[in-house]
């Protein structure tokens, strides 16, 4: 794990929201997240809503720039539709550097906390564009426009190669967390080794199969907390930092007062060998 105080345990997404984003981002804050994730990816996220959220949040009070950790992310063209923030033409140095202008401008702001590299070029490795991204990427963060980058989407191959290219390796990586993959054992042991945060989201929708296993559900109940907590808390407990994206505020309550609770060692190990 990064020694940083200002990287906080849990992250709150802003994706699919549109016109709510604005109200369930200052929601979030008001109840208690100080991690928020976005993209400029007009396709999924609304990222000037999340800016809106923030601005209103500073105006009561609720917290101020200082407070939050920021993290938005760098979509290929290929992950975006029409609504491009950045000139497609233009060679991808170009457009990293014309994304995160958009984003601190949609955000309010004059650096994020975390820049993602949404996803590889490719499916199957790390690939030349993804260099030159990366490049791009790391010059943005020595003109202090961010404090940390990272990685998403990403496999074990991807980042063993990445490696390979005597890349600096990023300081968050950001997965879909499938149980039945070991809650993506492989990867979260290559970011463990490297000390590099992994980021684990779709952690209730990815993984139906967990919250439903009679035990698992059994286990909530006798705890008296919920099967979302639960997770939550495993998560915490192998060494994953979470993401929640829930538009409902007692599930953003309840996901924070996952917080508090500590699943004693032999729970985590039973709860990793359900799946995978
Ligand atoms: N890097 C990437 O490519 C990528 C991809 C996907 C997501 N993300 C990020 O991850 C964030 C989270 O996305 P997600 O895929 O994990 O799914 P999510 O958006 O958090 O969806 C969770 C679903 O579970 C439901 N739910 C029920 N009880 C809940 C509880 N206690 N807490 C939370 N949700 C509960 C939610 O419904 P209610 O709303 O009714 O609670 C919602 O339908 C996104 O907003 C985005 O920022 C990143």
């Amino acid at each position: 794990m990064l020694a940083d105080q200002s990287i906080p345990a849990f992250l709150y997404g802003t994706a699919w929201k549109e016109e709510r984003t604005a109200s369930l981002t200052e929601l979030a804050l008001r109840i208690g997240f100080r991690g928020i994730d976005t993209a400029n990816q007009r396709r999924h996220y609304f990222e000037s809503g999340v800016g809106e959220g923030l601005a209103a949040a500073y105006r009561a009070g609720v917290a101020k720039r200082a407070d939050i950790f920021l993290q938005t992310k760098f979509t290929y063209q290929r992950g975006q539709d029409h609504r491009l923030p950045y000139d497609p033409n233009a060679v991808l140095t170009v457009q990293v550097e014309q994304s995160l202008a958009s984003s601190l401008e949609h955000l309010g702001a004059d650096y994020v906390d975390s820049f993602v590299l949404h996803g590889p070029a490719s499916g199957h490795g790390w690939t030349v564009e993804d260099s030159e991204v990366w490049e791009a990427m790391r010059n943005e963060r020595n003109a202090g426009r961010t404090r940390f980058l990272g990685v998403s989407n990403v496999s074990l191959r991807h980042l063993e190669q990445m490696e390979a290219t005597g890349a600096e390796l990023p300081a968050f990586v950001q997965n879909r967390c499938f149980a039945r993959f070991g809650w993506d054992r492989d990867v979260r042991s290559f970011c463990q080794r490297r000390k590099i945060i992994y980021q684990g989201f779709s952690l209730l929708t990815a993984n139906p199969e967990v919250l439903r296993h009679p035990p698992f559900a059994n286990l909530a109940t006798s705890l008296n907390v919920t099967p979302a907590q639960v997770v939550f808390s495993f998560v915490r407990a192998v060494g994953i930092l979470p993401l929640t994206g829930t538009s409902n505020a007692e599930h953003m309550k309840e996901d924070l007062a996952s917080l508090d609770l500590t699943l004693p060692p032999e729970i985590v190990r039973a709860i990793e060998a359900i799946a995978g």
